[in-house]
């Protein structure tokens, strides 16, 4: 296998906070290894489009505190096509660019997989999604900033349903895993925590919060993760209203604003680690891995495992939760 000289670096599917800390380590971990680093822009489709850009060991200055991603980010359609993926193999011939970085989710490392069974592209994969859903690592790159964002919301809904003695739906984000919704629970002392991971009862939810009223809760927060079999929070509410009219209910979806903002110490901290093992992990001639945190260690695991794995809800914290919201 020939060595690499030159990396494309890319950021695809949902942002997360982390992610620009990670592109500055890439960058600057290749540039001291000697290699050449081009970005591209939003994600498979620039790939596609030929939108690239050199990077420096200054184009990455001051973006380590900055949520988003400076590469912007893109869910391409095209790449999941043969012909999408011929043309983005033709441009990277074009560059001499024959490494890739991705930072994503499953879908990103999916498409890496097919790009290198088909053109021989090497790629090396950093989790990068608030929703924490991939085996490999105990973590993935915006996971702790997106549930710091919630718990701070969450703090401010409760303020707010103490004074009325009201009962609160906050929906959290989450397409298929409850990691944000079972953290942020946890955090900010919610009386019950609806995840798709657990079957969600509404009869038992009405009972659970009769008995918390019966020992002198005035206010609940009930966080429903977006993705809970039972629907979002306001069909949730909805369901709850008809078994139990005498609560005065509110529904507050928190969206977007949890995938934005400026990373966390632990999150710039874990993206630049990421980044720079990523580089490693290419000099070293690794490919289809992505690199995790497993017991505070860099450990590459294949991308199919991080995929095909399912990444459940820690089972201590599920009992922690229920011991501790009563
Ligand atoms: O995967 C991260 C995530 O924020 C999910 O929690 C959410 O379901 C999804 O992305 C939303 O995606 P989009 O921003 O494309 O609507």
């Amino acid at each position: 296998m020939t060595s690499i000289k030159h990396i494309g670096l890319l950021t695809s599917g949902g942002d997360s906070p982390g992610m620009n800390a990670c592109i500055r380590a890439v960058v600057r971990s290749a540039i001291g290894s000697g290699l050449k680093v081009s970005g591209v822009n939003r994600g498979y489709q620039g790939l596609i489009e030929g939108d690239f850009q050199e990077l420096n060991a200054r184009s990455v200055s001051n973006i380590i505190q900055r949520g988003g991603t400076i590469l912007k980010s893109a869910r391409s359609q095209e790449f999941l096509t043969l012909a999408g993926r011929e043309r983005a193999y033709k441009n990277l011939s074009n560059h001499e660019i024959d490494g890739l970085v991705v930072i994503g989710g499953d879908g990103t490392f999916r498409g890496a997989e097919q790009f290198r069974k088909e053109f021989g592209i090497r790629s090396v994969g950093v989790p990068g999604t608030i929703d924490n859903d991939l085996s490999g690592t105990e973590y993935t790159l915006g996971f702790d900033t997106a549930v710091n964002t919630a718990v701070d919301a969450i703090d401010r809904i409760r303020d707010t349903a103490a004074s009325h003695d009201r009962l609160f739906f906050v929906e959290v984000m989450g397409r298929h895993a409850g990691h944000i919704a079972l953290h942020a629970g946890i955090c900010s002392g919610a009386e019950a925590i609806l995840m798709p991971e657990t079957p969600t009862d509404i009869p038992a939810l009405v009972n659970h919060l009769a008995i918390g009223r019966a020992n002198g809760k005035t206010s609940n927060i009930v966080i429903v993760c977006e993705g809970d079999e039972a629907g979002g929070a306001f069909s949730i509410a909805q369901q709850v209203r008809s078994l139990a009219p005498e609560y005065d209910t509110k529904v507050t979806v928190l969206g977007h604003v949890q995938r934005g903002g400026a990373p966390s110490a632990f999150d710039r901290l874990l993206g630049t680690r990421f980044g720079v093992a990523a580089v490693e992990g290419l000099l070293d001639s690794r490919t289809d891995v992505m690199v995790g945190l497993i017991h505070g260690k860099i450990i590459y695991s294949s991308y199919s495992d991080c995929i095909n794995e399912q990444h459940g809800p820690d089972p201590e914290l599920l009992r922690i939760s229920g011991i501790t919201s009563i």
